[in-house]
């Protein structure tokens, strides 16, 4: 049944198409500028703490519920479900994380629209065409417009292939693409003048910055958008690994890639801030603190790459690519959640699936556009601050207290007999019960009421 519905073929291809949706954007250019303005070491520490005791053990929640239904979130957590109320408790919530996926989609999709045209606009001017590179560089409705037409075609091009020819093929030849280029920068910009003063910044801990509730909300929020959490994209994944394979493994190198190529990113990015700055370029805002966020990446780091010269075109290029890609492994996980309901509750060939909901996600990006200013900031913040580790808890519930815990501890066992008397298997459990679901609550209530 399983392969019927589409199949992994690997564990490597399970880990670079699920590693592929945690790392992007989130890791390249939300961890490290959020790391430098937030206490250096002391957000990287909260944030290891928060990914190993809430995000990896949420991950494994939604990897074993999707394994052992081997279908859509819908679908899966009525199945777990024990009685009627907990069914449509379990159908809401797969259907709110469907809209929310989709809604993170189409705000991702813009800012990937700006990657790709930064890209080409680096490929522009290497070649010249000054004209075309302005154009592409420069933020405009038309520009904007086309360039999410351009990233969602490419997001349904790969989805509309499957999980076998489309995901796990796409995914497996991006990644190494994409750790190569990341490598190559790091090593180039650490070579610069101006670099070692970022790496400072970046490990250097400042515990009375790291230890804000504000703070710490913001960590939760970025840990559980860093591994697509909460919204059934790692869910699906899971539903597409056969049953021989050892979930708590897979779980925790998908945890391990994601989190690694965020410290790295950060051994690009706050280097190239104060390479930057040695170059002349201004690096803090009118408060005094780092710019982080979108004029970091459209206005500091391209005045950067256009003091270094020729070399600095090249680097841009690179940059902007390495961005795309990134971007492009984890969109295709975003659309495969509606899809994958669509066609197992709805009968739709993958086909019309992917073209129906494609063009309606790109429809709201194009809102989201024409209404930039309101829409944008709002769509990010509900979705990822709030929708993704609310729906995650309910994950959690669903795993930790409606799931037969014989059932549950028997999906473990599959692909990994040995597994009991682990410490996996001794902790887990209660730990997805009892702990998960306690802390992402009281960081919400210290958040709301504290
Ligand atoms: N994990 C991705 C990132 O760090 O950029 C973002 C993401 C992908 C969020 C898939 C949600 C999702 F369902």
């Amino acid at each position: 049944m399983a392969s019927a519905r589409g199949e992994f073929s690997s564990r490597f291809g399970f880990i670079m198409a699920a590693a592929g949706s945690a790392v992007g954007l989130g890791n390249i250019w939300g961890f490290p500028t959020q790391a430098a303005s937030n206490g250096g070491a002391a957000f990287l520490l909260v944030y290891l703490l928060l990914a190993f005791t809430l995000a990896y053990p949420a991950l494994m929640a939604e990897i074993i519920i999707g394994r052992h239904a081997h279908a859509n979130a819908v679908n899966a957590l009525q199945r777990i479900a024990g009685g009627p109320v907990t069914r449509r408790l379990g159908a809401t919530t797969g259907l709110v994380g469907l809209v929310v996926a989709s809604f993170i989609l189409s705000f991702y999709a813009i800012v990937a629209g700006w990657m790709i045209a930064h890209c080409l606009g680096s490929l522009a001017a290497l070649v010249g065409a000054d004209g075309i590179a302005a154009w592409l560089t420069f933020f405009s409705l038309g520009r904007n417009a086309s360039f999410v037409v351009v990233f969602m075609l490419l997001t349904i091009g790969i989805i509309a292939e499957g999980v076998h020819d489309g995901i796990e093929r796409w995914s497996s030849r991006l990644m190494p693409i994409l750790l190569v280029t990341l490598g190559c920068l790091v090593l180039y910009v650490l070579t610069l003048d101006g670099a070692m003063e970022g790496l400072k910044v970046y490990l250097l801990p400042d515990f009375s910055a790291a230890l804000s509730p504000q703070l710490i909300i913001n960590a939760l929020g970025s840990a559980f958008f860093s591994l697509s959490l909460g919204v059934g994209t790692m869910l699906i994944y899971g539903s597409y690994i056969n049953d021989r394979e050892n979930l708590p493994v897979v779980g925790g190198l998908v945890t391990g890639v994601d989190i690694g190529i965020a410290v790295l990113a950060g051994f690009l990015v706050l280097p190239a801030m104060y390479v930057a700055l040695h170059n002349g370029v201004e690096i803090f805002d009118a408060a005094g603190g780092l710019i982080s966020e979108d004029t970091l990446i459209f206005t500091v780091l391209p005045e950067l790459f256009t003091s270094m010269g020729v070399a600095g075109a090249f680097v841009s290029l690179l940059f902007f690519f390495l961005m795309s890609i990134a971007a492009l492994t984890s969109s295709i996980s975003m659309l495969e959640v509606p899809v994958a309901y669509t066609i197992e509750e709805h009968g739709a060939s993958r086909r019309s699936a992917v073209l129906l909901i494609g063009g309606i996600i790109t429809a709201i990006s194009l809102l989201i556009l024409l209404n930039f200013e309101t829409l944008f900031g709002l769509v990010v913040t509900a979705t990822t601050r709030y929708s993704q580790p609310l729906l995650g808890f309910v994950f959690c519930i669903y795993a930790g207290w409606i799931w037969r815990r014989d059932q549950l501890l028997e999906e473990l066992r599959k692909g990994s007999p040995e597994i009991a008397g682990t410490l996996f298997w001794r902790i887990w459990p209660w730990h997805v019960r009892l702990v998960c679901p306690l802390i992402i609550f009281g960081i919400f209530a210290q958040n709301l009421f504290g």
